[in-house]
């Protein structure tokens, strides 16, 4: 049986691509940091497949990615679809932010992505199959003042993604970049965003966005932006001049009662 892996798949938009891979027959892999929340998970999930089991890894440690792909040896589950989608934000001036928390953040959005990328891209290699799904965020294609780090980190995995989509093409494996807009899930909360800000006034539901995100996955394009709204934002932006893109978002980012 062919196994999907999702990261960060207890709740969010992590959960809904785990049951849209169920739906579509595969044995599940979810990997998350809190073992109560991936079993609460889990047992929605046996409704749509008895094949699931749970890795309870912290993202932020840099050991994990090895650690997951020795426990899946070891459990001997061919991976045919890995999805890096765990991934947090925080709010807030770059100079005042927790500095910890910034690196913890590069280190779960970027480089055991990478890192979980390298090893199960190498069996995808050898199969000549495969798919990998990278939630980046339309983040990914602007700075983003007050959410500085986050939006860069989302721009690595839009351009990491679309560059080796074009590197893995010959080999038979699909690279998808999801770059969802604002979504309704627990991700505000985290980040301290407060989402009655204009920017984040327009919420797709996390199902939405993983349906989309999987279909694109399956057709095999690089990049996909649910939402109309999304796809105009981004297209208008690039006949502004940056400068301007970044002043625009600065202003409306700075619009957050939650924080000073
Ligand atoms: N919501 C939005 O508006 C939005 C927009 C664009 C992109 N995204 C991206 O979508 C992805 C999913 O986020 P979401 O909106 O579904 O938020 P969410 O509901 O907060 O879910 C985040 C998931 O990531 C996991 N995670 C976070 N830090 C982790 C770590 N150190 N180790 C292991 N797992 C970790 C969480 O697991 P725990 O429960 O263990 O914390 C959780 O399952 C993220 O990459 C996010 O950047 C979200």
């Amino acid at each position: 049986m062919k196994y999907a892996l999702i990261t960060g798949a207890n709740r969010g938009i992590g959960y809904y691509l785990a049951r849209e891979m169920a739906l579509d027959g595969y044995g599940i892999v979810m990997v998350g940091r809190n073992k109560e929340r991936l079993e609460h998970a889990k047992q929605k999930l046996k409704t749509y497949t008895p094949h699931i089991h749970t890795l309870v890894y912290d993202l932020g440690d840099p050991t994990a990615p090895e650690s997951i792909y020795n426990d899946v040896k070891k459990l001997n589950l061919e991976i045919d679809i890995i999805a890096n989608n765990a991934g947090f934000g925080s709010y807030g001036l770059f100079h005042t932010n927790d500095i910890k928390n910034e690196l913890d953040m590069m280190q779960v959005n970027m480089t055991s992505l990478v890192h979980l990328t390298h090893l199960f891209s190498q069996d995808m290699v050898r199969r000549k199959r495969g798919k990998i799904l990278n939630v980046a965020s339309v983040a990914g294609f602007q700075s983003g003042p007050h959410m500085n780090v986050y939006f860069a980190s989302k721009s690595f995995v839009v351009h990491f993604s679309e560059a080796l989509a074009y590197e893995l093409k010959p080999y038979g494996i699909k690279v998808t970049a999801l770059c969802p807009g604002s979504t309704d899930t627990d991700f505000f909360s985290r980040a301290e965003v407060n989402r009655k800000s204009d920017l984040f006034r327009h919420k797709a539901t996390p199902e939405s966005v993983a349906i989309k995100g999987y279909k694109a996955l399956k057709k095999g394009k690089s990049i996909a932006i649910p939402g109309l709204n999304n796809k105009f934002m981004i297209q208008i932006q690039r006949f502004v001049p940056r400068k301007a893109v970044t002043a625009i978002l600065g202003i409306g980012m700075s619009k957050q009662p939650n924080k000073g």
